[in-house]
């Protein structure tokens, strides 16, 4: 990983670099982001706001390349919330035929540079043509051993937490566990991110201070980044300059 780091690195011109300096060692593994900002970008420019979807588009383009350059080990992307379907119909349709669009156009990328993409969030209510691409890129990027690029799509974080105490109450109802013998590893066991260790970095552009029903259990200890930038905007060294601030941070996990 740190072979990767420094060739990387050797590429970059000092307009590419943040103010402040990312360390090889002590890179966040995984980092999840909140991209938000599309609309008011779009609005800002008199543009419809599926406009900035598009644009957005293309920073998730970058920053997937970005994170898997540098060598962040999970790198996940809240795409569409359990919320979002408040919307109107047609900005819907268009923020769910993203991942199709962006698929058809990355995947033999994300497969020569060893990507394995994963889906996090409810199957339930995707269209077929949505469900399909991503599934596509599941099967064909599941020997990458590389980051892992997990989308969280119609994904909720309540949503999620439900689900997992749903089947814990039936392997109760079973015989098959105690409820006094329940531990936090029996729910972390139940999440959609069972696979995976807890985000270290979380980054949320456009200024909104929020969650919005976000991996509420798995940010328990993670370190938080906000920016007023609108995600359309959101430039590599916007991102390096948030894993620079990580890894100046004290996680001190409740101890001193
Ligand atoms: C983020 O941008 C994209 C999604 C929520 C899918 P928004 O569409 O929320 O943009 P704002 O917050 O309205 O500016
Ligand atoms: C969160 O952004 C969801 C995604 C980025 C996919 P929203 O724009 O939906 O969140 P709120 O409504 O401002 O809380
Ligand atoms: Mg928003």
């Amino acid at each position: 990983m740190l072979e990767r780091f420094s060739k990387w690195k050797a590429n970059l011109t000092a307009a590419d670099l943040p103010d402040h300096q990312v360390e090889e060692g002590n890179l966040p593994q995984h980092v999840a982001i909140i991209m938000d900002g599309n609309g008011r970008w779009a609005k800002k420019k008199g543009l419809p706001r599926i406009a900035g979807h598009r644009e957005g588009m293309k920073v998730v383009t970058k920053i997937v390349r970005t994170s898997s350059d540098i060598g962040i080990e999970v790198l996940t992307l809240y795409a569409f919330s359990t919320e979002n379907w408040k919307r109107p119909k047609k900005e819907v349709d268009y923020l769910l035929g993203l991942p199709e669009r962006y698929l058809s156009a990355e995947l033999p990328k994300l497969i020569k540079n060893n990507v394995q993409v994963r889906l996090m969030g409810t199957t339930e209510h995707l269209p077929d043509h949505t469900l399909k691409a991503v599934e596509k890129a599941i099967k064909d990027t599941k020997h990458n051993t590389g980051m892992i690029l997990n989308f969280a799509l119609n994904y909720g974080s309540r949503f999620e937490m439900l689900e997992a105490v749903k089947s814990i109450g039936k392997q109760i109802e079973r015989g098959e566990l105690k409820a006094d013998t329940l531990t936090e590893e029996h729910i972390h066991a139940q999440l959609m991110t069972s696979q995976l260790k807890d985000p270290d970095l979380l980054i949320r552009t456009s200024g909104e201070i929020r969650l919005s029903n976000f991996m509420l259990w798995q940010l328990a200890y993670s370190e938080f980044w906000f920016s007023d930038i609108l995600w359309p905007d959101f430039k590599e060294k916007d991102f390096l300059e948030a894993i620079a601030v990580y890894q100046k941070r004290k996680r001190r996990y409740g101890g001193v």
